[in-house]
């Protein structure tokens, strides 16, 4: 069979007077004016619990959504039972009727879901219009739709044979269940995680973040009536550590598909160290982490487009991307006009809720969050090496709001260079122009994170220079752009060091981990 080959799903842009616009807009009235009680998934039952946990938009907190129906001990074990149960006959079923159910999936995102899973997201998640529709629509339905077509290539390639001899590669599904644990900050990612490995012929148990339950409901439904079986995929609302717990001593365990942070995975895969002797194979560690992503200005750049490039980068999901520009290195001639730039364009970004889709900023994604990075900007502002360039204030009053903040650090090792903060918070360090190939250097060294990095410059001599000497600062590198934004299907994405383990996802790589071939060989 040939699947259709992929194209990536246009954005929409939710200009006024558009009817995505009206059809979005109805989506967070109804979202708003119900309140759901979101039950787990397991097997083919709904599972409601006595422990309903609230949900609150981040961005107005007082504001009641519904809730969610946590689980115990017993659910994660519940979870694993209806996996393993329907595991046979998922493996047996053709994978291209596997394909059907993910295509099929993608198409009601593109469709009559999209206005809901993006209302879901902005409010869940507190994502403006454009950043859910580039995340929980385009990002989602590409994922789906590539990864068939990725899964389509993998199953066609096949060893060469000879005369009297028909050799053969047989993509089995790992034998045991996969862990799907998944974070915050992007609904395709939730997706993805469980949905790449189930294509693959595997059975999940999935446990999304605490603070996505809400979109997650919605990727769970969609998959339901694209006809995905009971059982393939169980979706749980537990603790992270307990269902650990439970997962990581579990005969079965097969392989985690993990996106977070890069402490809570160095913890889980210690976990797996320690119970390694329990398990019938050696478990797939698939995990993408934590970033402390750089942009690397040479003094040949354009000042407007470091701006831009900064803003966007820096502030974009208020600076809650794996990939977001948090620390920049710019040249002492280029600064005054970079400073000015940041500062006017500063001042004419809109923060709020994201029900008004003039705000480009919104809230940070908890009371937590916010604590930590208000304690670093506090901190910042204490400092003799610190300028507050712009931004620097915080209020949870309503909801959980950071002003976007530049910081101008005389230190380029000072905490806010080195340590993901995982908000709006950029840290800018200015160099003496002639030390470019210096200031490389201590980007390489202060790496201990390498997901993205940007080069701005119009001299190619120094564009090749940074491609070669920050080499292993980032697995994904862009050359004059942001370093956020990767599309599926044209820059694979994911990072080394601490950020990873670069199984690029949203490509055949990744796919490939959720897999154990058999290779056959028949002589005739
Ligand atoms: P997180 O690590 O706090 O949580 C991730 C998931 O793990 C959640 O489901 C959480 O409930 C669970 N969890 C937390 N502690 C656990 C434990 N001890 N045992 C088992 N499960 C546990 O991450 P987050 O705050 O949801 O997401 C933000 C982080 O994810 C950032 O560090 C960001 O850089 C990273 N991220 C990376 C990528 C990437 O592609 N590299 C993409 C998105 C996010
Ligand atoms: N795909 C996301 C980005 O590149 C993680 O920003």
């Amino acid at each position: 069979f040939r699947v259709p080959e992929p194209t990536n799903e246009p954005v929409l842009t939710y200009a006024p007077g558009t009817p995505e616009r009206s059809s979005l807009q109805a989506a967070l009235a109804i979202a708003r004016s119900r309140e759901v009680d979101l039950p787990m998934y397991i097997g083919d039952a709904e599972v409601r619990t006595d422990k309903k946990i609230a949900i609150h938009p981040p961005h107005d907190h007082h504001h009641l959504l519904g809730y969610y129906n946590e689980g115990d001990r017993s659910h994660v074990q519940m979870a694993i039972d209806a996996a393993l149960a329907v595991k046979a006959d998922w493996d047996a079923l053709a994978w291209n009727e596997r394909a059907a159910i993910f295509l099929k999936a993608a198409d009601l995102v593109a469709g009559p879901y999209r206005a809901r899973i993006n209302a879901a997201t902005m409010l869940g998640q507190s994502k403006n219009a454009f950043q859910a529709e580039i995340d929980s629509a385009c990002e989602l339905i590409d994922f789906l739709r590539f990864n068939v077509y990725y899964m389509a290539q993998i199953y066609a390639s096949q060893p060469n044979s000879g005369a009297g001899v028909w050799n053969r590669m047989d993509h089995r599904p790992l034998e045991g269940f996969v862990f799907a644990l998944t974070p915050f900050n992007f609904t395709a990612i939730a997706a993805n995680l469980p949905t790449s490995a189930a294509m693959m012929g595997n059975v999940v148990v999935w446990k999304p973040s605490e603070n996505q339950v809400y979109a997650a409901q919605v990727i769970m439904e969609v998959l339901k009536e694209a006809g995905l079986p009971a059982g393939v995929i169980n979706l749980i609302y537990v603790d992270g550590p307990m269902a650990g717990d439970v997962i990581f001593s579990h005969p079965d365990f097969a392989g985690i598909h993990f996106t977070g942070s890069t402490p809570v995975f160095q913890t889980i895969w210690k976990t797996i160290g320690t119970n390694i002797a329990r398990y019938k194979s050696y478990p797939r560690i698939v995990g993408e982490t934590g970033g402390k992503d750089f942009v690397l200005v040479h003094q040949s750049a354009d000042a407007d487009v470091v701006c831009t490039a900064l803003i966007r980068g820096a502030f974009e999901y208020q600076g809650q991307k794996c990939s977001a520009a948090s620390r920049a290195y710019i040249p002492q001639s280029l600064w005054p006009a970079v400073k000015d730039g940041l500062i006017r364009e500063l001042q004419t970004i809109k923060m709020g809720p994201v029900e008004d889709f003039e705000n480009f900023v919104n809230a940070v994604i908890s009371e937590k969050s916010f604590d930590k990075i208000a304690k670093y900007i506090d901190q910042a502002k204490k400092e003799a090496g610190v300028e507050i360039v712009a931004g620097g204030t915080c209020d949870k009053t309503q909801g959980y709001f950071i002003q976007p903040t530049v910081l101008r650090v005389d230190d380029p090792q000072y905490v806010t260079m080195c340590e993901e903060l995982f908000g709006p918070v950029l840290s800018v360090y200015v160099y003496d122009d002639a030390d470019y190939e210096s200031v490389m250097a201590v980007i390489d060294k202060t790496s201990i994170y390498a997901l993205t990095g940007s080069v701005l410059a119009n001299d190619r001599y120094a564009i090749e220079k940074a491609l070669a000497g920050l080499r292993n600062a980032a697995g994904n590198f862009y050359i004059n752009d942001k370093p956020t934004g990767a599309v599926v299907g044209q820059q694979p994405f994911g990072g080394a060091r601490g950020s990873g383990t670069n199984d690029k996802a949203g490509s055949a790589l990744n796919l490939l981990r959720w897999v154990s071939p058999r290779t056959i060989k028949e002589t005739f």
